[in-house]
C-alpha cells in the first residue's frame, strides 16, 4: 500500500524538518533575502482580510449549474512579502466559494494538476457514494473527476476539501479547502444579513519554516500562526451594522475558543447543518476542526473608529495563538437586517424517529509518547476493505461516541448525514449543539449520544475523527447503508 511516508517523505516531516516541494528551496531562499521580517511573527493588523471570491458556473442548462475547478500548486502571500507554496482549488488559498441552492443540481468537474492523487469530499453534504470523495475513490494526476451534488438537503454552510487516503491531512493543511454555501427558500426568506454582509471566514493554524514555507508534520504542536482567510491577523473593515460571519475551523488539530475583545457576546445563528431553531448568545464560541458556526455581530453598537479583536482563548500560548483578526468599524450604514427570534423549526429530541439500534463507537489513540502513534475506532485501525458498521436504509439509530483517551481531545464526523446531538455524558446537549450537526467535539473520557437517520442514499461512507492527523493515523471506519 502507498503510505504517506513513501509519497511525501514523511520521515523528514516526522523528524521535524521542513518539507519542501522540489525546486522550492532555491526560490524560498531568494524570497527570504527580500523579506527579512521574522517569519510567522508579522505585525498584526497590517493586511486586510480577503473574502474568497465566489466561483461562477461555466454553464447553467436544464436547471443544472456546471462548474470547473483546477487543483494545482500555486503560491499565496500568507506572510507579507513572501510567496508560500500552497496546494489550491483554482489558485486560491483558501479555495473559491461555491454557492448552491437546495433542490438544484450542481456539477463540479475537478481537474487534478498535482503530482499525486486527490479526492474531493463535500463535508456535511448528503451525496451519493460516487460523489462523496471517499478516501479510496481518488483520481490521478492529469485526470478529471466529475462530482454531482443533488443538494437534497436544507441550507447549510458546508465545505469541500481533499480526502485522498493518508494524504488528506497534509493536503487540507497545504490549502485544499473551500466553502460550499448551500441556501434554500426558508433561509432566503429570513431578514438575516445577506450579500456583502454575509462573509465566510476560514480560521486555521499553520507552521512556517524560516523561509516562509509551510511545514507539515503529523501531530505538530508548533502550528502557532493563526490565519483568517489565509492571512495572519488581518483587519476587516466593517460598516456599523449587522454582519453574518460563517466561521469554519479549517485546522487539522487546533480547537478555537473565539470571543470579542470587548466582551460583547456573539450571537450564534447556525451550526454545521444550518440555522439553529433560535439564536443563542455565547460569550465564547468553541469550534473543533471541521465544525462550523454562523454568528451575527451587530457593529451598530459601536462608534465609527472602534476596533474589535476576535480573540482565541483555546489551547496554546496567548501571545502566539490569541489573535485571529480585527474588525474595524469604518462607516455608518443603514441596516434593514434583523435576527428573528425563531429561525427554523426542528423536531425536539422526543419527536425524533424511534431508533432500533444503539451502537457504541470508541475513539482512541496511542498516548504513550511513541514516535508514530496509531489511531483506532473500536480498537481497530482503518481498513478500507472492511465494513465496520452496517445500517438499514430508512432507519434511525443511536450512536454513543466515546473518547477513551485520557488527555487527547477528539471529535467525530460522519459522512452522508446530519445528526442530532442528544446528550453529553447523560446531560442534554446545550443550545449551540441543538441544531443539525455533522461534526461534534468529544472530550477525553466523554461520551456523546447522537441520533442518526439514514434516509438519503445507500452505500459505503466513512466516519472518523476530524482532527485529520488522527484520521490519518487510522481513526476512521466505514459505514455501509443498505
Ligand atoms: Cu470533512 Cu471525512 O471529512
Ligand atoms: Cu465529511
Ligand atoms: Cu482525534
Amino acid at each position: 500500500m502507498i503510505t504517506r511516508r513513501s509519497v511525501l517523505g514523511g520521515s523528514l516531516a516526522a523528524a521535524g524538518l521542513p518539507l519542501l516541494v522540489p525546486g522550492s528551496l532555491a526560490r524560498a531562499r531568494a524570497r527570504a533575502a527580500e523579506a527579512p521580517s521574522p517569519v510567522g511573527r508579522a505585525e498584526p493588523f497590517t493586511v486586510p482580510m480577503p473574502v474568497p471570491s465566489v466561483l461562477s458556473p461555466v454553464s447553467s442548462t436544464g436547471g443544472v449549474d456546471y462548474y470547473e475547478v483546477g487543483i494545482r500548486k500555486a503560491t499565496a502571500e500568507i506572510l507579507p512579502g513572501i510567496a508560500t507554496d500552497v496546494l489550491t482549488y483554482d489558485g486560491q488559498f483558501p479555495g473559491p466559494v461555491i454557492r448552491a441552492f437546495s433542490g438544484r443540481r450542481l456539477v463540479v468537474r475537478h481537474h487534478n494538476d498535482l503530482d499525486m492523487p486527490v479526492a474531493v469530499h463535500l463535508h456535511g453534504g448528503s451525496v451519493t457514494r460516487d460523489s462523496d470523495g471517499n478516501p479510496m475513490d481518488v483520481f490521478d494526476p492529469g485526470t478529471s473527476r466529475t462530482y454531482t451534488y443533488e443538494n437534497r438537503q436544507p441550507h447549510a454552510s458546508l465545505w469541500y476539501h481533499d480526502h485522498a487516503h493518508h494524504m488528506e491531512s497534509e493536503h487540507v493543511y497545504r490549502g485544499l479547502s473551500g466553502a460550499y454555501l448551500l441556501t434554500d427558500s426558508l433561509e432566503q426568506g429570513l431578514p438575516l444579513p445577506k450579500g456583502r454582509y454575509d462573509v465566510p471566514i476560514t480560521i486555521r493554524d499553520a507552521r512556517f519554516d524560516d523561509q516562509g514555507q509551510l511545514v507539515y508534520a503529523m501531530s505538530d504542536r508548533n502550528r502557532t500562526t493563526i490565519l483568517a482567510n489565509g492571512k495572519v491577523a488581518p483587519y476587516f473593515e466593517v460598516a456599523a451594522r449587522k454582519y453574518r460571519f460563517r466561521l469554519l475551523n479549517g485546522s487539522n488539530l487546533r480547537i478555537f475558543s473565539l470571543r470579542l475583545s470587548d466582551g460583547t457576546p456573539l450571537t450564534q445563528i447556525a451550526s454545521d447543518g444550518g440555522l439553529l431553531e433560535r439564536p443563542v448568545t455565547v460569550p465564547v464560541l468553541r469550534l473543533s476542526p471541521g465544525e462550523r458556526a454562523d454568528v451575527v455581530i451587530d457593529f451598530s453598537a459601536f462608534p465609527v473608529g472602534t476596533r474589535l479583536v476576535l480573540r482565541n482563548s483555546g489551547p496554546g500560548r496567548p501571545d502566539l495563538v490569541g489573535t485571529v483578526l480585527r474588525f474595524d468599524v469604518v462607516r455608518t450604514a443603514d441596516d434593514p437586517s434583523s435576527v428573528p427570534a425563531v429561525l427554523r423549526s426542528l423536531p425536539a429530541a422526543n419527536e425524533l424517529p424511534t431508533t432500533a439500534v444503539t451502537r457504541e463507537i470508541v475513539l482512541n489513540m496511542d498516548e504513550d509518547g511513541r514516535p508514530d502513534p496509531r489511531g483506532f475506532v473500536n480498537g481497530q485501525l482503518f481498513d478500507p476493505e472492511r465494513i465496520d458498521t452496517t445500517a438499514t436504509f430508512g432507519t434511525s439509530e443511536i450512536w454513543n461516541v466515546t473518547n477513551a483517551n485520557r488527555r487527547t481531545l477528539h471529535n467525530f464526523h460522519l459522512h452522508l448525514v446530519q445528526f442530532r446531538v442528544l446528550e453529553r455524558d447523560g446531560v442534554p446537549a446545550g443550545p449551540t449543539e441543538a441544531g443539525l450537526k455533522d461534526t461534534v467535539r468529544v472530550a477525553p473520557g466523554e461520551t456523546v449520544k447522537l441520533h442518526v437517520t439514514f434516509d438519503s442514499y445507500r452505500g459505503d461512507y466513512v466516519y472518523h475523527c476530524h482532527m485529520l492527523d488522527h484520521s490519518a493515523m487510522g481513526m476512521m471506519a466505514t459505514l455501509r447503508v443498505r
